[in-house]
């Protein structure tokens, strides 16, 4: 029997290390990570620049139609997000996008633009892609479906270091309000709000380190591959 492979989606709250876990996961499976963050990051980077009123939705539809976002690997095997073929990895993950992207995310001719790329992404199976409706909407059939959440303290925390590392001056009160007004804003919005389903495997890694939810995950994908092979 061939290699069978299947779609794992990752939902979960903001800076749980949803990331981090996809990437290793499809690594080790030798998959295909997508972080749909980053796609919804780069579209609200385009809307900014060209000064789009989000409530216009007529000017956010025709601006969208400009817009072009897609993934690319660098020489050591590095994916990155491009904007209209610009390299933009590191400005999605400033607090000044990371300020509007929740309500970009809520506009739904954006999200239908962004699971149609990401649907098409997934058609062949062998992806990995995290989220917060990737396994209730991108991939309602995704064979193994995992949900990630740990304590705001927990999440802020790892955030704020992230971005003291890249030398952004922030402080923790502006990271950890950032990361409860998405929360908040991810789960109450009218389309796709962030959710769960029976059919997801809960991780809460409040107390555990990356090893422990390698580990934990990866049992889980080797459980969905195997029952996957039996059809
Ligand atoms: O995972 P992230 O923090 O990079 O996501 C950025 C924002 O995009 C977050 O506020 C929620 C939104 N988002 C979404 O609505 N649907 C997705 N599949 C991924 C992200």
């Amino acid at each position: 029997m061939g290699q069978a492979k299947i779609n794992i989606a990752i939902d979960g709250y903001s800076s749980c290390g949803k990331g981090t876990l996809a990437k290793a996961l499809a690594s080790a499976l030798n998959y295909v990570f997508i972080d749909s963050g980053a796609m919804y990051r780069a579209v609200t980077l385009y809307l900014m620049r060209h000064g789009v009123d989000l409530d216009d939705l007529p000017q956010v539809e025709q601006a969208l139609t400009h817009v072009k976002v897609a993934f690319e690997m660098d020489d050591s095997g590095v994916s990155f997000v491009t904007l209209n073929d610009e390299n933009v990895e590191n400005e999605i993950r400033s607090i000044a996008v990371a300020s509007k992207v929740s309500e970009v995310a809520k506009i739904q001719a954006v999200r239908d633009k962004l699971v149609y790329l990401q649907q098409q992404m997934g058609a062949k199976k062998g992806v990995v892609m995290d989220g917060r409706d990737i396994g209730t909407v991108v991939f309602p059939d995704a064979e193994l479906k995992i949900f990630m959440t740990a304590s705001v303290e927990v999440r802020a925390q790892r955030r704020f270091a992230e971005l003291v590392a890249k030398g952004d001056v922030v402080t923790f009160e502006e990271i950890s309000e950032n990361l409860k007004h998405r929360d908040n804003v991810d789960s109450s919005r009218e389309n796709s709000p962030l959710t769960m389903t029976a059919d997801y495997r809960v991780l809460d890694n409040s107390d555990m380190d990356r090893d422990a939810q390698f580990a934990l995950a990866m049992a889980w994908a080797d459980e969905a591959i195997a029952a996957n092979l039996q059809f």
